[in-house]
């Protein structure tokens, strides 16, 4: 089916000067950007976003990651978009991800990792509600 799911090029990423080559792998991945922003998150910004990981033991260091500089987050639509970006980003450890990747070509450890995906339909609409009103949302019309 036609899904949406959200994206994030991560800190180390945007300073690596490579958000042009990831949007290219969405794009000839079938992911279409319909919406998109850059924003350098707050720490509060991070700690909501993140909220579900907030007991886990690198919870610290991804908010400070996170909020060390700019990001690009974008909707991406699709035919089964929550599972065809996470096949383009790779395993979460880049050391695990899967040749031609986005971690594995951009990542260089599991903490800074390039990019974010949503993992479910549910949590694309939550993280998506998060960062965008529905007004900035774009469908294309040809
Ligand atoms: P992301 O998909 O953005 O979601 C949470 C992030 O925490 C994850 O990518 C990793 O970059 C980071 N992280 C650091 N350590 C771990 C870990 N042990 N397990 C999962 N995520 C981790």
């Amino acid at each position: 089916a036609i899904e949406r799911t959200i994206s994030i090029i991560k800190p180390d990423a945007v300073g690596k000067d490579v958000i042009g080559e990831i949007y290219s792998r969405f794009e000839k991945g079938g992911l279409k950007i319909i919406a998109a922003k850059m924003k350098h998150l707050s720490k509060a910004d991070a700690e909501g976003f993140y909220a579900v990981h907030k007991e886990r033991p690198f919870f610290g260091d991804l908010v400070e990651f996170m909020t060390s500089g700019p990001v690009m987050i974008q909707v991406l639509e699709g035919e089964d978009a929550v599972s065809k970006n996470r096949e383009l980003m790779g395993a979460t450890n880049p050391a695990e991800a899967d040749a031609g990747t986005i971690r594995a070509d951009f990542a260089q450890s599991i903490d800074e990792n390039a990019v974010h995906g949503s993992d479910s339909l549910e949590n694309a609409q939550i993280e998506t509600d998060y960062f965008f009103s529905a007004d900035e949302i774009c469908p294309r019309t040809r």
